[in-house]
Parts: C-alpha cells; structure tokens; sequence
C-alpha cells in the first residue's frame, strides 16, 4: 500500500472568522483550509478533527460553519467556486441524533430528500442506495426507538447525506459511545469518508483520542497569550496537525501505534495552555 498523497482543490475555506457575543469574543480573526486529498488508486475524501477544550468556542464555530450563524466578521466559502455558506447546504449531525419518531428509517430519510426539494420517488431511490451503503438495510423499517444509539447515529447521518452532497459537520459525535461503539464510528467514518473525493468530515470534538484516531489532518483550537502572558480573548486555530504526513491516517490498527501515543502526549500536554 502506497503512502502517498497530494493536496488539491479548495474545498472550504473560512476567513477571517471573527464572532462576539455580548462581552465575550468567542473568535476571533480564526482562518482555515482544507484541501481535497488525493491519493493514488484510492478515492479519499476528508476527515478533519477540531479539537479544543471545553468552553474554547467549537459549537460556536460549528454553527459559524455550517451557516446557521453570521459571524461578526469574515466568510466560509465552499468549493474550488468559493460559495458562501448558507444553511442547509452543509449536513450537520448535532449531539442528540434529533429522527422523527413516528416515522421508520427509511422515512425519515425520504423526508429530509422531500424537505430539500426531491421527488418521492427520488429521495425513495436515495434513501434506499444509503441504506445499503450504511449498514441499515434491514432496520429501514424499524422506528427510531427501536435502534441502538449506535444505529441512531447512522441513520442520522445518513440522513444528512440525503440533502448535503459532500460536507458533514458532527458536533462531540463521539460523547457517551463506549469503546467498541467509538471504533464503529471511526470505522465507520473512515469507510465513508472513502466513497467520494470530495467527500469531508468535520468532526467537532474534546475528545483527543478520537480525534487523532479518526482524522487525516487536525486543527487546534485555542487563544493566543500576550507577552506577559496573560490570555487573548477569542480562540483561532493554534496548531495544525497532519496525521497523513505523520503516518497516522487511514489505519485501522493506529490505536495501537506508538506514533499514536506519542502524538497524544504531545496534544496533552498542549491542551492545558489552549
Ligand atoms: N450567546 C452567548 N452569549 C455570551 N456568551 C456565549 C454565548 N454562547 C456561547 N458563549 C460563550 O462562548 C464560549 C464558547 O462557547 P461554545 O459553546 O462555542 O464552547 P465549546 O467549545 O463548544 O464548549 P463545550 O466543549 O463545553 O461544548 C463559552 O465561554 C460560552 O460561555
Ligand atoms: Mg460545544
């Protein structure tokens, strides 16, 4: 297997991301990129972690992100075309797995293709193709109280992908999973995050393990520090990490790599200053 890989393509860019909400500067002047990876003979899309501790601003980010939120300043643009952000067009998966109860599987996922604009028939033939691609297939008609968490989960990504062609933001997807739930998700993204170039995960999270197991490439989030030391208001991005040029993408036995573990003692001992 070939290790290498090469950047391509623009695929979301946020710029000069600034939000203040009352008092607080949240962000400030944040910057970001990322790029479409491509590695020979494999159809890679993208799996970038954010990491930061608790009360840094990620949800706030998240939001900023996915267009559900103006920032004070600055622009998220999408694609080598550089389209604003507008909500809607990025599939986000919040914390609670929010399926409507009293429809099964298979429609809540032709009810998010109805809701953006697909024919019954079309969200039907979408719905049906994820299903398969997911795992889900013969749950498709069971109701959401009958699913696992983990099975919850999947159908609601699954559903995001009905509506939002590349892009999916998950916010803390890996809180309250036990070990085996959250290999399932790593493998699960992985494998996803294999179907399609442009295909790019966001994965919001204070979860460092998970995020160095997951990513191809990590931002740190934190505040700056002036010279005597004392904290800038407003977090941006502090480190970048590339997991792919450090050996430590795309591998299903990384848990158990020193790389891994040296890696983590490193984001560990960052994390307090963040
Ligand atoms: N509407 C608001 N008005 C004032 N302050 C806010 C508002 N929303 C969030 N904050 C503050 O902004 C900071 C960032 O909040 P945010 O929810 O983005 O953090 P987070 O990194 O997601 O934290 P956690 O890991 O705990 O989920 C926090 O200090 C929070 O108190
Ligand atoms: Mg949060």
């Amino acid at each position: 297997m070939t290790t290498t890989h090469s950047y391509h393509e623009v695929l979301l860019a946020a710029r000069g991301i600034s939000v203040t909400r009352g008092e607080t500067v949240i962000l400030r002047d944040l910057n970001l990129e990322i790029r479409d990876i491509k590695r020979p003979g494999v159809t890679q899309g993208q799996v970038v972690g954010l990491l930061g501790p608790s009360g840094i601003g990620k949800t706030t980010l998240f939001r900023v992100l996915a267009g559900l939120e103006a920032p004070d300043t600055g622009e998220v643009l999408l694609g080598p075309e550089a389209r604003p952000v507008a909500r809607g067009v990025m599939g986000v998966v919040a914390q609670n797995y929010p399926l409507f109860a009293h429809r099964t599987v298979l429609g809540n996922l032709v009810i998010a293709g109805r809701r953006s604009g697909q024919s019954g028939a079309q969200a039907e033939a979408k719905a049906r193709e994820l299903l398969v691609q997911f795992g889900l297939e013969e749950h498709s008609r069971k109701y959401p109280a009958q699913l696992s968490g983990g099975q919850r989960q999947r159908v609601a990504i699954a559903q995001q992908f009905m509506c939002s062609e590349h892009y999916l933001l998950m916010d803390e997807p890996f809180t309250g999973l036990d070990l085996i739930a959250e290999e399932n998700l790593f493998r699960f993204i992985r494998a996803m995050a294999q179907t399609d170039e442009r295909t790019t995960f966001i994965i919001i999270t204070h979860d460092i393990e998970a995020a160095v197991a997951v990513a191809d490439t990590l931002w740190l989030l934190g505040r700056d520090r002036d010279a005597e030391g004392k904290v800038i208001p407003g977090a941006r991005v502090q480190a970048i990490y590339n997991l792919a040029e450090r050996g430590l993408a795309w591998r299903e036995d990384i848990m158990s790599s020193p790389d891994y573990l040296r890696l983590l003692g490193e984001i560990h001992a960052l994390f307090p200053r963040l």
